[in-house]
């Protein structure tokens, strides 16, 4: 078996999804076939367009982006324009973009790609789950051909967006219900840890001594980020959310994960979109999902900077 984990990454840029994508373009560790965008922190047209900036800012077009779904399965569309701005990924000047969005539609290629696969492949999500759920129901012969599913979402304490529901979860509830009932094993690296990797201007500093393509982006992606989230939610630092799951892939010592029996709530009432993890496992309904309960902190800046130290 080979100690390389080939991925396909399906995000939503994103400050923190941006930096999800220049871990595991980098990563020796990590074959990223292709990128899926999602709705979420933007429309579809600036998220896809956010992740080919990125992609051209690293010199990594060989890596080719698909457009997702246009918005939720059920619900009504939500943006995140609030934290991310108004082109989903502000901040940092970035060039005429030459790069170009591939024709496939996200959910097609994921759908031919597992299928197409001789060796199980992993899905990682770090925005709404709605491509990976339309992916299950266009074809659901490809759950036998995903290793697992590692996404950056839900919480087992409070939300984000709600007390109950956090962004990536509530922006499509149903979406995120049909993939932790897919069968295959879930990663769940909720707020619960997120939320302790706050990017405080130490930690920019320390990016910032790097001095490459990559550190530059990240500490001008980590300008905007850190301001609104500040004043949003009053944190020190900016919680780099999505990179946790290209961490855990990286570094998997970084994040302690417990097995849980999770539900997605989809009834609509107060709780919408809330992970329902059962911490205690008291209910002793079958694990569904490995739920991460502790991050080292001091590691995860490691390996950020380690990673991020690769590009030129
Ligand atoms: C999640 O929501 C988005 O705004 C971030 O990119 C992250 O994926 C955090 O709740
Ligand atoms: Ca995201």
């Amino acid at each position: 078996m080979s100690d390389i984990t080939k991925i396909i990454l399906d995000c939503d840029p994103g400050h923190d999804d941006a930096v999800a994508i220049m871990l595991a373009a980098g990563s020796p560790k990590i074959e990223l076939l292709g990128i899926t965008t999602e709705s979420g922190n933007q429309t579809i047209e600036k998220t896809s367009r956010n992740a080919l900036k990125v992609l051209q800012w690293i010199g990594r077009g060989d890596i080719p982006v698909y457009m997702g779904c246009k918005g939720p399965m059920v619900r009504e569309k939500m943006t995140a324009a609030d934290i991310h701005g108004e082109t989903g990924l502000d901040g940092p000047a970035f060039p005429e973009i030459t790069l170009k969005l591939q024709e496939k539609h996200a959910v097609q290629y994921i759908v031919e790609t597992l299928m197409a696969s001789e060796e199980p492949i992993t899905m990682v999500t770090t925005g709404p789950m709605t491509n990976l759920g339309m992916a299950i129901r266009m074809e659901p012969a490809i759950v036998e051909k995903i290793d697992k599913i590692v996404l950056m979402g839900g919480s087992y304490q409070n939300g984000n967006v709600t007390p109950a529901a956090e962004f990536n979860i509530i922006c499509d509830p149903e979406a995120a219900y049909i993939c932790f009932t897919c069968g295959r094993p879930v990663y769940m690296m909720g707020l619960d840890i997120t939320r302790k990797v706050l990017c405080v201007p130490e930690v920019v500093e320390r990016m910032k001594k790097i001095g490459n393509k990559a550190s530059d982006l990240f500490v001008d992606l980590m300008a905007h980020f850190c301001r609104t989230q500040k004043e949003i939610f009053g944190f020190p630092g900016g919680p780099l959310h999505d990179p946790c799951t290209i961490v855990w892939l990286i570094a998997p010592d970084v994040i302690t994960l417990k097995p849980m029996h999770t539900t997605i709530d989809i009834s609509r009432g107060e709780s919408y979109g809330r992970t329902n993890c059962d911490f205690f496992n008291y209910q002793k309904k079958s694990i569904n999902s490995n739920v991460a309960v502790a991050v080292d902190v001091d590691r995860y800046w490691d390996v950020i900077e380690e990673e991020l130290r690769r590009y030129s």
